[in-house]
């Protein structure tokens, strides 16, 4: 035998020697209902891209059986399930739903996912421009609000109620967040460009904006929005009066986006700011807490990071809740 080809034997039989050797089993191939909740095509994107390392059920290609292929496939599998399995999909509450979807969303754009060398070596699982713009329509649908939904008369009363008359009655003594932002009382002046109801089940929202706001939405001006522009997002849970309709119950907390390109350069040109309660509790543990407001605004970056968009309105139909000063 020439040398040549007795190395290659002896690699060869080494090779099939190691076939022998096999990562623990993992079951592959529990059949993963559709995603409920999810549009058809949603689910099938998912499926083809996330599914072999985030459900039960795994479409291996043969080159995935190989040793040592095997063992870095169900590496992948093991913490992959650990951190998002579709398999448990209907053990989720609708909100919880969403909010995953947005995470996946994050991880998919920011190109960590799926994992680079197994899209390179599993074309299919690659999401092409139509992939990834479908997902995105999607979410946009279940987190922008259609501006002309109206909030209904009675919740806008109560919400003035709520914010007017509990505990706190001198804003000046509320704390500011540790990223430095001070509570602003007057957004119960501004205009309500939008409510939304649907994303988190039993909360509604009010989304005001501030005079800059207001007219920069009149403008078409909103992409990016002018400095000065403050967008609050407030949360009441939902209360069903006997009579089945709906109002506001207690509140949750308010939300603030203040535009200002220059200082808030280092958090995408705004600043971020959450109190909660009746008691009005600045949010957060350190100063750094809004990078998760920002890592979740993130699929809407190119909307300069607002989801409530566009508001292309008839001005004066954001007027019905505007309480005169
Ligand atoms: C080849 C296997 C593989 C594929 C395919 C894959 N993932 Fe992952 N994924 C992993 C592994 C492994 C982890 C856990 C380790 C990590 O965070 O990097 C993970 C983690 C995640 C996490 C949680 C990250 C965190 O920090 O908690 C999300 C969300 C995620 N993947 C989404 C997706 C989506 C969406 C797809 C499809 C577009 C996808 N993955 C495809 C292997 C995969
Ligand atoms: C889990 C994802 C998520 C996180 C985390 C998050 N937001 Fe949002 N935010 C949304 C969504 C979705 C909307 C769109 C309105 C709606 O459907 O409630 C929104 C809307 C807003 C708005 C109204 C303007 C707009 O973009 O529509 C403000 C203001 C806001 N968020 C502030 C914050 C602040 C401040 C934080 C961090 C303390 C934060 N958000 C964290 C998802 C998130």
């Amino acid at each position: 035998m020439k040398k040549g080809l007795k190395i290659f034997a002896i690699l060869l039989a080494a090779f099939i020697a190691l076939q022998f050797w096999k990562p623990e089993e993992i079951e592959y191939s529990i059949p993963t209902k559709d995603l409920h909740n999810v549009p058809a095509e949603v689910n099938t994107i998912l499926r083809n891209s996330c599914f072999d390392c985030h459900s039960s059920t795994v479409n291996l290609a043969w080159f995935d059986k190989i040793t040592p292929a095997n063992f870095i496939v169900a590496s992948h599998i093991t913490d992959g399930r650990k951190a998002l399995n579709f398999s448990d999909w209907d053990k989720l509450e609708k909100p919880k739903q969403n909010a995953t979807l947005f995470y996946a969303f994050n991880k998919i754009l920011s190109g960590e996912m799926p994992i680079k060398s197994y899209a390179a070596l599993h074309p299919n699982a690659k999401l092409d421009d139509r992939s990834i713009s479908v997902l995105k329509n999607y979410l946009t649908t279940i987190a922008v609000r259609k501006p002309n939904q109206e909030v209904p008369p009675a919740a806008a009363k109560d919400v003035e109620k709520v914010i007017l008359n509990k505990k706190i009655t001198d804003y000046s003594k509320v704390k500011p967040t540790l990223n430095n932002i001070s509570y602003i009382p007057d957004f119960r002046n501004w205009k309500a460009v939008s409510t939304s109801d649907r994303f988190d089940n039993g909360s509604m929202r009010i989304i005001y904006g501030n005079e800059i706001a207001v007219k920069a939405i009149a403008e078409h001006q909103t992409n990016p929005w002018p400095d000065g522009t403050i967008l609050a997002k407030t949360a009441w849970k939902q209360k069903t009066e006997v009579d089945g309709t709906i109002s506001a119950g207690a509140f949750i907390q308010v939300e603030f986006m203040i535009k200002d390109a220059k200082k808030y350069e280092a958090t995408k040109g705004w600043g971020w700011a959450r109190w909660k309660g009746n008691d009005l509790k600045p949010y957060g543990d350190s100063a750094n807490f809004d990078q998760e407001c920002i890592s979740c605004h993130n699929p809407v970056k190119n909307n300069d990071y607002v989801f409530t968009a566009p508001l292309h309105l008839d001005i004066n139909k954001f007027n019905i809740y505007n309480k005169t000063k």
